[in-house]
């Protein structure tokens, strides 16, 4: 018995050192007090085998063994809690010397700084903004602007159909279609609003182009146009002039030449001085000086006439830009993949 009691003090000396956690000194307190198979109540219960002249040493020594395990399990065990929390304290402790962490903020994309240029300045003319839809139907898209079935400029413009036919609408059962134009705004503001109307539209088209340097299938349009009494091409001219000052500066100069679409007559395409020239001719511009920037024109009557507006009465004028081109340009960025590809670090530049 004297020799389990030292044996079972020097295992639990070997036990106690190698438990080095709250969990691992739980199971030694279990091991050597739990109520069934406790080792020591085990001791204990073997006393009554303890002759008698001995009972009394064993006894007592085992009461010690005891005692010890007990206030030495205690020990460790309020050690490693009181090393546990100081190791938590250290943990979230704020260290208010610590320098501040600069939050990241976002930029804006190239082309959303330009758009909201561009309706920031006919906003303060008192245009209404109408982005319109991107789905779009023909006869928003090409029939009210007077593109008729077959006419040949809709080859310019090689349209998404979507796998969706119209139900009612001008043209049932005619296919849905992603719109190649911000053109389909005029109609729609037409009709929903009688004339005088300003807007500005701006947003996003689709024409099933090969990406290029110059081309993507999906791109921006900004598109512009006024209805009123008495509105003439000097109207559209001051309009534009103002504009492309604004966007590129006091000094920039502009021209027109006679050009076609079907929803305009007289058709213009308007060239601006070049960028990066100041007009003395460079790589960018083929030494020309000028560089094509939009098309505009007077509204065809035959427009006015598909919006219920009778064109004796009202006249106006409208034009398109392409407000990617406009962001390459203003960034000097040469390849339009650059604009769409949103690499962070093009986009953090902005
Ligand atoms: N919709 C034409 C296009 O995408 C651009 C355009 C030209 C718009 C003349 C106009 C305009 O409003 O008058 O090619």
């Amino acid at each position: 018995m004297q020799n389990d009691i030292t044996a079972l003090s020097s295992e639990f000396d070997a036990a106690l050192a190698a438990a080095n956690s709250a969990t691992a000194l739980d199971e030694l307190r279990v091991r050597y007090f739990g109520r069934k198979g406790g080792l020591i109540p085990a001791l204990f219960s073997r006393l009554k085998e303890v002759p008698k002249e001995q009972k009394k040493d064993v006894g007592d020594a085992l009461n010690k063994l005891r005692d010890r395990i007990e206030s030495e399990l205690k020990e460790k065990t309020e050690r490693i809690a009181a090393e546990e929390a100081g190791r938590k304290e250290a943990r979230e402790t704020l260290d208010v010397t610590l320098p501040a962490r600069k939050p990241r903020l976002g930029h804006l994309h190239p082309v959303t700084l330009v758009r909201q240029e561009v309706e920031q300045l006919f906003r303060e003319m008192t245009y209404t903004i109408d982005p319109g839809p991107e789905i779009e139907t023909d006869w928003y898209n090409f029939e009210a602007l007077n593109f008729t079935p077959d006419h040949p400029a809709r080859d310019t413009q090689d349209t998404f159909f979507v796998d969706v036919v119209e139900k009612g609408g001008h043209l049932p059962g005619a296919p849905l279609l992603l719109r190649t134009h911000t053109s389909n705004v005029q109609i729609r503001s037409m009709e929903k609003w009688k004339p005088p109307v300003k807007v500005l539209s701006c947003g996003r088209v689709y024409r099933r182009d090969e990406i290029t340097m110059r081309r993507s299938p999906m791109f921006h349009q900004a598109e512009g146009f006024v209805v009123d009494r008495g509105i003439h091409i000097g109207h559209l001219r001051a309009t534009l002039e103002f504009m492309i000052r604004r966007l590129f500066g006091p000094d920039s100069k502009m021209r027109m030449r006679p050009s076609f679409f079907p929803f305009t007559e007289p058709s213009a395409e308007v060239d601006m001085s070049c960028i990066f020239c100041r007009g003395a001719g460079c790589g960018t511009c083929s030494q020309t000086g000028w560089m094509e920037i939009l098309g505009c024109g007077m509204i065809h009557p035959q427009v006015l006439r598909n919006c219920g507006i009778d064109p004796e009465e009202w006249s106006g004028f409208a034009f398109g830009m392409g407000l990617d081109r406009v962001a390459m340009l203003k960034y000097d960025i040469p390849n339009i993949r650059t604009i769409f590809e949103n690499d962070l670090r093009v986009l953090e530049q902005f």
